[in-house]
C-alpha cells in the first residue's frame, strides 16, 4: 500500500532513496518524502503528487548523511497532500518515521499524547508513531521504538531515525512487509526487494514483531520485548532487468505480451512427460486424495481466478468448492467437518485481506494451499503449501499475466487432483496437457490482432459505461474484463453472468451501451447467442469475443475480436487477452496513467 526504503552507507542518500522510491511507486504514489540525519542533524523533504515532484524539489541537492529513510504513499488516513506525506516528525522534530499500514488505535494515542503537550501537524494515523517514540526516548532509540510499538494496534512496517542515534535505522513490522538488504559497508531496509535489488541481492525477511537495528557495517534483529534472534540471509536469484519495460511504453503492455512466455514457463515447471507434477508439495497424495471440500478466498483479479477454479475443481476433481472474497471470508463461521482445505490466491502474497483469511483458517486448523506469484512473500512463508504462478515480476497495478498464470496453475492443479482421485483418465490428462501446450501459440495469434483492437478502442473509448457478459467459466472472465477496464480507464464497467441480464441489468441497455460478449464455441454458445439477440433487440452495441471462423455470431456483432478454437475450460485464458488489450487502448485514448491508476496500489497491504 505504501513503499518504504532506507539506507546507511557511503553513497549519497538521494541516489539510493529516490531510485528506491521509483521502484516502489507501484505500491502507492500520491505523495512522497525523505528524511536524513547528517552531522547529527535531522532534515526532511516532502511533496504531494507523483514522485517526480519530490525529484524536482531535490534536483540541485546532493543529500549526504549517516542514515536516511524515504516513503511513497497510498493514502489511508488523511488527504494525499504535503502535510500528510511521510516522513512524519516527533514534536521536537529530532526524530522521523515512515510507516506502511494502519494504526487502528491512533485516536486514543493521539489524545493521550496531546494531553502531554504533543502538537500534531497532520491528519494521519502514522504521525502518532513519531510522537510515541519521542515520548519513550529516554535512553536509546531501540528501547524507545520497542516500547512504542507495544502500544500500537493494527498493521505496520515502520522505519525510524533520530538525531540521538545518528548511526542507526530502527525498523519493525507487524502485518506489513519489511526486509533488510545486506551490503558491503552499507545496509538497506525496504518494503520489498524491488527497491534495493540494484544494490544487493542479499536480504533478511523480517517476521511480525521483529525489530531490526540497521547500521552501516552491521545489523541485528530481536523480538519486540524479547531477545536477539538469528536470521538467515537469503540470496535473490532473479534479474532486476526483468523489472524494466524492455522498450514497451508501459509495464502493463509488456506484461500482456509476456503471457505466452509465462504459460511456457508454467508448463516447464508443472508438466513432466506429459503428466502434471507438483514440486516441493508437502501435503501427501494420500491426504490430497481425501480432500472433501475447498474454500477458496482471494481479492480482485485473484478472486476471479478463484471463481474459475470452482468450475474446474467440481467438474474434474469432483470436489465441492466454495469461493469467497477474502474481506468477507473472515466473517464466516466456518464449519469444519474434516478434510477441508482453504485455498488462497494472490499475486503479491501480501494482500492484507487474503493474509488475514489465511491466518483465520490456520487458527481453525485448516490446511492452507496458496497460489502465489511473489516468492518469499508473507503468504509464501505462512501457507502450508504453495503453487507458484511463475509469472515473473508484475509491476503494472492492473494484473494481467498473473491472472492467466493463475488460471493455468489452477487448471493443472485440478488435473493432478483428478488423476489422484481417478475422476479423469490418463488419456484425458494427456489430451488436456496437449491442448495446454498449444496455448502460447494461440495467445500469440490473439496478440497479433492489436491493430483491430485499437480500432475498437477508438470507437468506444468515450462510452460512459460498459457491460461484460459471459457464461460458465467465462462468467469470471466477464468480471475480470470489467475490472480491467474500470481500474485503468475509470469508466464504470460491470461483469454479469449473461443469463442474469434479463433479471434487471437489461434495463441499462440502449444504443449508447457497449456490451462485451464472451462467446467462444462451447456448451454455452447457443444461450450466449440468445443473450446477444436480447442486447441487439434493445439497440445495445455488441462487441464479441468469438472463435475464429464463427460466421454465425458475426451476424450479431458490431465488432468482433477472434480467439482460436479451444476447449471451454481454456477459453478464459484466451478471452482475457483481448479484454486486457481493449482496456489498455481505451485507457491510452483517455490519457490515463495505465501503470499507476489513480487511487490504486499494486499490493493492498491494509484491510
Ligand atoms: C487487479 O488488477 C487489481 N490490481 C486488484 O484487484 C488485485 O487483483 C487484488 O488487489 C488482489 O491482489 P493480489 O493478487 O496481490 O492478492
Amino acid at each position: 500500500m505504501c513503499g518504504i526504503v532506507g539506507y546507511t552507507g557511503n553513497r549519497s542518500m538521494d541516489s539510493v532513496l529516490l531510485v528506491g522510491l521509483e521502484r516502489l511507486s507501484y505500491r502507492g504514489y500520491d505523495s512522497s518524502g525523505i528524511a536524513i540525519v547528517s552531522e547529527g542533524e535531522l532534515s526532511f523533504w516532502r511533496k504531494s503528487g507523483k514522485l517526480h515532484e519530490l525529484e524536482e524539489m531535490l534536483k540541485d541537492k546532493t543529500l549526504t548523511g549517516t542514515v536516511g529513510i524515504a516513503h511513497t504513499r497510498w493514502a489511508t488516513h488523511g488527504k494525499p497532500n504535503e502535510i500528510n506525506a511521510h516522513p512524519h516528525l516527533s514534536h521536537n522534530r529530532k526524530l522521523a518515521i515512515v510507516h506502511n499500514g494502519i494504526i487502528e488505535n491512533f485516536h486514543d494515542l493521539r489524545m493521550k499524547l496531546s494531553r502531554k503537550g504533543h502538537i500534531f501537524r497532520s491528519g494521519t494515523d502514522s504521525e502518532v508513531i513519531a510522537h510515541l517514540v519521542e515520548e519513550y526516548l529516554q535512553d536509546d532509540l531501540v528501547t524507545a521504538v520497542e516500547k512504542a510499538v507495544l502500544d500500537l494496534e493494527g498493521a505496520y512496517a515502520i522505519a525510524v531515525i533520530a538525531e540521538s542515534d545518528p548511526d542507526k535505522i530502527v525498523v519493525c513490522r507487524s502485518g506489513s512487509p519489511l526486509i533488510i538488504g545486506v551490503g558491503k559497508e552499507e545496509n538497506f531496509i525496504a518494503s520489498d526487494i524491488n527497491a534495493i535489488i540494484n544494490h544487493t541481492k542479499d536480504v533478511v525477511y523480517l517476521e511480525d514483531n521483529d525489530i531490526g537495528v540497521v547500521m552501516k557495517n552491521d545489523f541485528y534483529v530481536k523480538k519486540t520485548g524479547g531477545a536477539k534472534v538469528s536470521k538467515e540471509i537469503n540470496h535473490i536469484s532473479w534479474d532486476p532487468k526483468a523489472a524494466e519495460k524492455n522498450g514497451y511504453p508501459h509495464f502493463m503492455l509488456k506484461e500482456i505480451f509476456e503471457q505466452p512466455m509465462v504459460v511456457r514457463r508454467i508448463i516447464s515447471k508443472m508438466i513432466s512427460d506429459d503428466k502434471v507434477v507438483l514440486r516441493n508439495f508437502k501435503m501427501s497424495d494420500s491426504k490430497l486424495k481425501k480432500i472433501k471440500r475447498f474454500i477458496i478466498q482471494a481479492c480482485g483479479t485473484s478472486w476471479h481466478a478463484g471463481l474459475y477454479g470452482k468450475y474446474l475443481l467440481e467438474k474434474y476433481a469432483r470436489i465441492l468448492t466454495e469461493v469467497d472474497i477474502s474481506s468477507e471470508f473472515r466473517y464466516r463461521q466456518m464449519i469444519m467437518s474434516g478434510n477441508e482445505v482453504v485455498i488462497a490466491l494472490s499475486q503479491s502474497g501480501e494482500t492484507a485481506d487474503t493474509l488475514a483469511g489465511i491466518r483465520e483458517a490456520k487458527s481453525r486448523f485448516f490446511n492452507v494451499i496458496s497460489f502465489i506469484n511473489a516468492k518469499n512473500s508473507t503468504m509464501d512463508r505462512e501457507s502450508d503449501d504453495v503453487i507458484y504462478s511463475y509469472a515473473g515480476q508484475e509491476v503494472g497495478v492492473a494484473s494481467t499475466k498473473n491472472f492467466t498464470a493463475q488460471l493455468i496453475s489452477v487448471y493443472l492443479f485440478t488435473i493432478y487432483l483428478a488423476i489422484l482421485k481417478g475422476t479423469i483418465s490418463e488419456e484425458q490428462e494427456r489430451n488436456m496437457v496437449a491442448e495446454l501446450k498449444r496455448l502460447p501459440e494461440y495467445m500469440e495469434q490473439i496478440l497479433s490482432q492489436s491493430d483491430e483492437i485499437i480500432k475498437i478502442a477508438e470507437k468506444y473509448y468515450l462510452s460512459k459505461e460498459f457491460l461484460f457478459i459471459g457464461r460458465s467459466v467465462n462468467y469470471p472472465s466477464a468480471l475480470e474484463g470489467a475490472l480491467k477496464l474500470k481500474e485503468i480507464s475509470y469508466i464504470h464497467a460491470t461483469g454479469y453472468p449473461a443469463g442474469e441480464l434479463k433479471h434487471g441489468p437489461i434495463a441499462l441497455i440502449d444504443s449508447r451501451l457497449p456490451v462485451v460478449c464472451i462467446v467462444p464455441k462451447s456448451e454455452t454458445y447457443e444461450k450466449m447467442i440468445t443473450n446477444i439477440e436480447e442486447v441487439k433487440a434493445r439497440k445495445g452495441k455488441v462487441i464479441v469475443i468469438g472463435t475464429y471462423g464463427d460466421e454465425q455470431v458475426k451476424k450479431y456483432a458490431d465488432d468482433i475480436i477472434y480467439i482460436p478454437e479451444v476447449s471451454e475450460d481454456l477459453s478464459p485464458a484466451l478471452a482475457a487477452l483481448p479484454m486486457q488489450l481493449l482496456s489498455y487502448h481505451i485507457a491510452m485514448k483517455l490519457d490515463c496513467d495505465v501503470d499507476q491508476p489513480r487511487n490504486l496500489a499494486k499490493s493492498v497491504t491494509v484491510e
